[in-house]
C-alpha cells in the first residue's frame, strides 16, 4: 500500500512537471517564426519613440536583434560593436533595431556606457523596450533558460534579418553566454543580397569577392546563358556536375 502510494506520488509529479513544461512552451513560443515568415508588424516602444516594425523596415533591410538585458557585459560589447559597424550596414542599405527587455529610461542610461566603451561610436539606432516580455514572445526571442532576479524570462541573443518584403531572410539564435560576431552578420547580409541578384548561393567560409556556386535549380544550359563569362564545374567521384563555381 505504501509502495503504491509512493508510485502515485511520483506519477502525479511527472505528469504535473510535463504539464508545466508544455504550458511554458506554449506560453513562450511564437508558433514557428522562422525564415520565410513575415515579421509581425508590432507596435513597439523604443528609445526613438513609438513605431510599427513594418514602418521602420520601409523598403529596406533591417537587423532586428535582441539582448538579455541592459547593463550586462556581453550585451554592452555587442551594442558597441553594432554602433561601430553602422557605416558597413548603411553601405548595404541595412538599418538596425535593437531590443532589450528593460524600459526606455534604462536603455537611455545604458547607452552612455555603450558609447563610452567604444569611444567615437554613437548608438543612432532605436532600441525597443519590452519590460512585459510581450515583444520577445511574438518575435521568438525568449531564452528558455535565462531568468532575471524577479524570475521573469529574458531575451536570448536572437537576430532576424528582415528583407524589404518584411519577411525573415535569416535568423541567428545564440545563448546569453555567447556574444555575436558582427563580421559574420555583415557576411550573411552580403550573401543574402547577392543571392537576390543572381541565381547563386555562397559556399562555406565564403567572403565577398570570392567565387560563388550556381544554384542547383539552374540547368547547365541556363547557366551558360546566365553567366556568359563561363563557370567552372568541379569533378567529383559521383560524376554529377552539381558543384559549379562562378564569379559574379
Ligand atoms: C551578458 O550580456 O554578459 C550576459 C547576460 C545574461 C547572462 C549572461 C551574460
Amino acid at each position: 500500500m505504501k509502495k503504491r502510494y509512493m508510485w502515485k506520488k511520483i506519477n502525479d509529479f511527472s505528469a504535473d512537471h510535463l504539464k508545466g513544461k508544455l504550458k511554458l512552451q506554449s506560453e513562450l513560443k511564437m508558433p514557428g517564426l522562422t525564415i520565410g515568415d513575415t515579421c509581425p508588424n508590432l507596435d513597439v516602444e523604443t528609445t526613438q519613440g513609438k513605431m510599427k516594425i513594418h514602418d521602420y523596415v520601409g523598403n529596406g533591410w533591417v537587423l532586428l536583434f535582441s539582448h538579455p538585458g541592459d547593463f550586462t557585459p556581453v550585451c554592452t560589447t555587442e551594442l558597441s560593436k553594432m554602433a561601430q559597424y553602422i557605416p558597413e550596414f548603411e553601405k548595404r542599405g541595412v538599418k538596425l533595431l535593437g531590443l532589450s527587455c528593460d524600459d526606455v529610461q534604462s536603455h537611455n542610461d545604458w547607452t552612455k556606457d555603450i558609447e563610452a566603451y567604444a569611444p567615437g561610436c554613437k548608438v543612432t539606432y532605436p532600441i525597443i523596450a519590452d519590460p512585459n516580455r510581450e515583444v520577445i514572445k511574438q518575435l521568438n526571442m525568449v531564452d528558455p533558460d535565462e531568468k532575471d532576479s524577479k524570475g521573469q524570462h529574458m531575451p536570448s541573443r536572437a537576430l532576424h534579418i528582415v528583407g524589404p518584403d518584411k519577411m525573415i531572410k535569416l535568423s541567428f539564435l545564440y545563448p546569453a553566454t555567447t556574444g555575436r560576431n558582427m563580421d559574420e552578420v555583415v557576411r550573411a547580409i552580403d550573401s543574402l543580397q547577392l543571392a537576390t541578384k543572381h541565381k547563386i548561393a555562397t559556399p562555406a567560409n565564403w567572403k565577398p569577392g570570392e567565387p560563388v556556386v550556381i544554384s542547383p535549380s539552374v540547368t547547365n544550359e541556363q547557366a551558360k546563358e546566365m553567366f556568359p563569362n563561363g563557370y567552372k564545374t568541379v569533378e567529383l567521384p559521383s560524376k554529377k556536375d552539381y558543384l559549379r563555381f562562378v564569379n559574379v
